[in-house]
């Protein structure tokens, strides 16, 4: 135990989120759903049962399709003015400061349900960059995350660069003298950090680099790429005169392929919007099924299967063809995804995630030859597309898997004990 106040390391992801201490010089991972230590950073607000539920919880409303307003990548929206946009939920007047404020209440309240102690104070992960260039937005992101802590009832909360967090966890593998980088690619964005390896338990930090692409972005691409087409993405609508035609504009189709966009297309504007759209295009049963997505607000469910679609097609050991299924919006409907296409899909943004991992160390003035440890965490580091572009560019190092989706959560953990001592 540290000598400052109960303090909770947490780690709020664009996709997971998790939360440790540390107990006896090691982290603890507290658990949060029936035994999982991570939650699925998801909030449902019930509409018939009028509660609000999170995590898995939220994800199994959404499939059962129960009525209400499902939310995830919230953490995409900090430093957004639409996070201090109201709405009216459950009768309640609320804002995204409140929404994931109750998130992590949430997570506070399990922390102290399972562990009996209450935690008045939070170091919190953050990223490198919110967003990649803005420096106004990052820092509104950070003034907002700190709000939504504060709105979660923690007296106080100090931050982490999250690399920093899972260079802490990874010091195991490490010997003094190391070039080491962290390289963390979440669902919202890619995070970098140069480090060397001093002692035991000391890393000194070089630099940190960071870009908001992560693995809702290659959702983003997959859908857009591989499901809008099924749904009139690039077919041709009739002008209401004459003969001549055009490709149906792209913003209804963007916006369904983005996560956190999904939930406000369900409006009738946008319906109106997409039955006109069938009305007159060439082809109206493709559009017959955007119509029936936005009506039984499918769009979650579209984003699920491709995000189950995106991991079994980079799966080495898959024996079925890699597809997006589909069914739910229509019976047999499926999208191939085949191991080849996922890479060429996402090629570009592998390219720019090691481009900035390279940024990282020439900007610290040292050359990618002199990296000797790549470690990697966070989910979508998991994709060989990704490591493939990070050991093009990082030849002579010798890489290291750290746990994907807790290291962060670990280094938090451990560092909670002194964050306010
Ligand atoms: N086996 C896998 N193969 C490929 N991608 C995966 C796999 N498992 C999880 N992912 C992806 O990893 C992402 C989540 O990773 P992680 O939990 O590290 O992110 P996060 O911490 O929530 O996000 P961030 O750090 O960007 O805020 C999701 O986009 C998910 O689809
Ligand atoms: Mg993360």
């Amino acid at each position: 135990m540290g000598n400052g106040p109960a303090t909770l390391g947490i780690d709020f992801g664009t996709s997971n989120s998790a939360a440790g201490m540390r107990i006896d010089g090691s982290p603890r991972l507290i658990p949060m759903e029936g035994g999982e230590t991570t939650l699925p950073t998801a909030v449902f607000f019930d509409f018939d049962a009028q509660q609000v539920v999170y995590g898995r919880a939220a994800q199994s409303a959404l499939i059962g399709g129960d009525e209400g307003r499902y939310m995830r990548a919230l953490k995409s929206l900090l430093g957004t003015p639409l996070m201090r946009e109201s709405r009216v939920l459950l009768g309640k007047r609320t804002d995204f400061i409140g929404i994931v404020g109750r998130f992590l209440a949430e997570v506070k309240r399990r922390a102290e349900k399972e562990t009996g102690q209450s935690f008045t104070h939070a170091l919190s992960g953050r990223p490198v960059r919110f967003h990649s260039a803005d420096a106004d937005r990052n820092a509104q992101a950070l003034v907002d995350l700190r709000d939504c802590y504060a709105a979660a009832g923690f007296e106080d909360v100090r931050f982490m660069p999250e690399p920093e967090a899972a260079a802490l966890a990874n010091r195991a593998v490490l010997e003094p003298g190391d070039l080491g980088l962290i390289v963390d690619i979440g669902g919202g964005t890619s995070d970098f950090t140069l480090f060397r390896q001093e002692g035991e338990d000391a890393i000194q930090i070089l630099q940190s680099h960071g870009i908001r692409l992560g693995g809702t972005d290659f959702d983003k691409e997959l859908s857009f790429g591989q499901v809008m087409p099924h749904l009139g993405l690039g077919h041709q609508i009739k002008h209401a005169f004459g003969d001549k035609t055009h490709e149906a504009p792209v913003s209804i189709f963007a916006d369904l392929a983005t996560w956190q966009k999904i939930p406000f297309l369900y409006t009738r504007e946008t319906r109106k919007a997409a039955a006109d759209l069938a009305r007159y295009a060439v082809d109206p049963d493709v559009f017959a099924r955007l119509v029936q997505v936005l009506e039984d607000e499918l769009g979650h469910d579209i984003a699920f299967a491709v995000e189950a679609g995106k991991i079994a097609a980079n799966d080495p050991a898959a024996t079925a063809p890699p597809r997006i299924k589909l069914g739910i919006v229509e019976k047999g409907l499926e999208a191939e995804l085949p191991a080849a296409l996922l890479a060429a899909s996402l090629a570009d943004m592998a390219a720019q995630i090691a481009e900035a991992g390279l940024r990282t160390v020439t900007d610290a003035e040292y050359a990618a030859e002199d990296v000797n440890r790549v470690i990697f965490v966070g989910g979508s580091s998991l994709l060989s597309v990704v490591q493939d572009a990070m050991r093009r560019a990082f030849p002579a190092a010798e890489v290291h898997h750290g746990a994907a989706l807790t290291a962060i959560a670990d280094g938090l953990a451990l560092a909670s004990s002194r964050a306010f001592a």
